[in-house]
């Protein structure tokens, strides 16, 4: 049985993940660019998957108000959050894994996730990839944004402290893109890159049925 990962590792910080998210990770440069990178239009189905507090499922829901947007969390502490910060807003939040989405194949236009493939272990990101997969209409679009593979010395030095951390270092040794098109997606390709104090972070899209 594999452990799960709340947010920060531990359960009580999870209060402290939006301002230190906030303050110290710069996230709304990175999530302003995942959102841009999307491409979402009215009736969407969206599916944010692994939504901690939903920080980004309501910069989704803002700037796409005609798309049905879903958060999803195997965390019921941080979707409580979630409901709070999103009152008067009609967003749907789910409790699920990520290893057995709880929705019927070929459902969903967009899966965007953020954050939480580093919480996963090798066999559960396999998994987990498959699961984005059946989800998808034919043509829909995944987008990942996560830890990737340094691209200069100074990230690689970062990588090299950060890769003990939770189940980082299947993302430093390049492999997402590869899991990605092992799960049977096309179109795979690295869309931006930032750095960070945690590490170098990618955000890679992919398409099913390409
Ligand atoms: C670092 S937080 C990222 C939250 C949010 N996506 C963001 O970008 O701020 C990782 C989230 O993944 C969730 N998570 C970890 N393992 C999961 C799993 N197997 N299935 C669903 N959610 C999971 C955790 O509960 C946590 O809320």
């Amino acid at each position: 049985m594999s452990r799960y990962i709340p947010t920060l590792s531990f359960h009580w910080f999870t209060p402290i993940y939006d301002p230190l998210l906030k303050w110290i990770m710069r996230e709304e440069t990175f999530k302003q660019g995942l959102l841009r990178q999307v491409g979402i239009v009215p009736a969407m189905q969206v599916l944010d998957l692994g939504c901690g507090t939903g920080t980004l499922t309501l910069m989704l829901k803002r700037a796409h108000p005609d798309a049905v947007i879903t958060g999803l969390d195997g965390d019921s502490q941080v979707l409580d959050i979630a409901r709070q910060k999103s009152r008067g807003m009609n967003i749907q939040w789910d409790e699920g894994l990520a290893s057995a989405l709880p929705y019927p194949d070929s459902t969903v236009d967009r899966v965007v996730t953020s954050l939480v493939i580093h919480h996963l272990s090798t066999e559960e990101k396999r998994r987990a990839f498959n699961e984005m997969y059946r989800v998808l209409k034919p043509q829909g679009q995944l987008h990942v944004l996560d830890f990737g593979a340094p691209h200069s010395a100074f990230t690689r030095l970062i990588a090299k402290y950060m890769r003990r951390l939770e189940e980082t270092a299947d993302n430093f040794d390049g492999l997402i893109p590869l899991f990605i098109k092992e799960a049977g997606f096309g179109g795979v390709e690295e869309a931006k890159h930032f750095v960070t104090i945690f590490g170098p972070l990618s955000s890679w899209r992919a398409v099913k049925g390409v």
